[in-house]
């Protein structure tokens, strides 16, 4: 059974399914959602041979032409070049304004497969089928698509929002257990920046944080989906609110920033960054104490760090490029701060004596 999710948009709305075994009903839910005969699979070297051959078949039943697009796995196929091969691969497929792109991976085929189907013939619709715990609570919901620039990451990209996301969470069982974990980061975010309860869930069940075989897992996947979907309905443009979906994420890509994009998963930065906010909310929000330690123990249980120690990262690396984040203003890194567990507040511009301080608190 799948719990489906409907992102409310203005111009229209589109279903999220999430449930075990959902890859199976693709070509189901492609019937319902009337999408068109001819369509693209872009996929990376990895997702590419597990779940291809399922995704084609699932096409092909229900009589929809299908070719497959494979690029290599990782971040380094997230570029121009990429984005233009997919355009070409588009043509040689005889797409039309009717065709799909779909979008069969992670958040690099996601965000790359998205921008590919935002730009041929000025766009055309397109489906996410997320195949990482990042992907399906996060990147494929909420329609920003990208490719990165040598210079920088994300730096060229549109808002193009899926017609449809299927999200099968026995997929994650083949996932490199590193990435389930930094993807569990995101899950935990939410429950700090919007949910309680999701957060006593994550608590209760402590020490099933790294299965991706956890019963509660696809609630868990569908709650963060539903939460993602109503900020993102609310601020689709990223005007107000769908900055708390930054909480950890201004030192998080600080960090990454400065270590080059090697050093961490975007969820283990992002860990790191959480904690770090946590402290900052203790002196500037008034969280509790008691509640800043939940957060670090669940994070500590879904075995993500939560100390900047030994990475030989400097102070003045990590506030030049905070000072440097998209949601700085005028040079001043702006921060997401918890109240509590479940209530944030934004913008929070903080002492730069207390963000120094806290972080020797945290790198020591
Ligand atoms: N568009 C957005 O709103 C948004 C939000 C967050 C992150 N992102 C982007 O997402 C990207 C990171 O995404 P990611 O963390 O999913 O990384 P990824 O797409 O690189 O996937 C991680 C690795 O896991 C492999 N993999 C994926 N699914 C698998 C599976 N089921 N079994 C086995 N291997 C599998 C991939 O081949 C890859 O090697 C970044 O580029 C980031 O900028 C976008």
């Amino acid at each position: 059974m799948a719990s489906v999710v409907y992102v409310e948009l203005r111009e229209r709305r589109y279903p999220i399914a999430v449930g075990r075994g959902q890859i199976e009903q693709l070509g189901e839910w492609w019937r319902q959602t009337e999408l068109g005969r001819r369509a693209l699979v872009v996929t990376d070297t990895n997702v590419g041979p597990l779940y291809g051959p399922t995704v084609r078949a699932q096409l092909e039943a229900i009589g929809v032409a299908t070719t497959v697009a494979t690029v290599p796995a990782g971040e380094a196929s997230k570029t121009i070049e990429r984005w233009a091969q997919l355009q070409y691969a588009a043509v040689e497929a005889g797409l039309d304004r009717s065709s799909v792109m779909l979008a069969l991976g992670g958040g690099v085929v996601g965000d790359l497969a998205g921008f590919a189907a935002a730009t041929f013939l000025r766009g055309i619709r397109m489906v996410q089928v997320p195949t990482t715990l990042l992907a399906m609570v996060d990147s494929s919901v909420g329609g920003k698509t990208g490719v990165d620039l040598r210079c920088g990451k994300n730096l060229v990209g549109a808002f193009h929002q899926p017609s449809l996301v299927v999200a099968d969470p026995d997929v994650l069982r083949t996932l490199p257990a590193r990435e389930y974990r930094a993807g569990m980061a995101e899950v935990i975010k939410y429950g700090v920046i919007l949910d309680a309860a999701l957060f006593e869930t994550l608590e209760a069940g402590a020490a099933r944080l790294t299965d991706p075989s956890w019963a509660v897992l696809d609630e868990l996947i569908a709650n963060c989906c539903r939460l993602k979907a109503e900020v993102v309905a609310a601020d689709e443009r990223e005007g107000g609110l769908r900055a708390i979906l930054n909480f950890g994420h201004t030192l998080g890509h600080a960090l990454e920033a400065a270590t080059g994009y090697e050093g961490f998963l975007h969820g283990e930065a992002v860990a790191i960054g959480m904690a770090y906010a946590a402290e900052l909310s203790v002196r500037m929000a008034g969280l509790s104490p008691v509640e800043r330690d939940r957060l670090l123990n669940v994070l500590r249980a879904a075995g993500l760090p939560i100390r900047a120690s030994g990475l030989g990262v400097e102070w003045a690396h990590v506030i030049a490029a905070m000072s440097l984040d998209k949601k700085a203003a005028d040079r001043v890194p702006r921060f997401v701060l918890a109240e509590a567990i479940g209530r944030v507040r934004h913008g929070v511009e903080i002492p730069p004596d207390v963000l120094k301080e806290v972080w020797d608190a945290i790198a020591e």
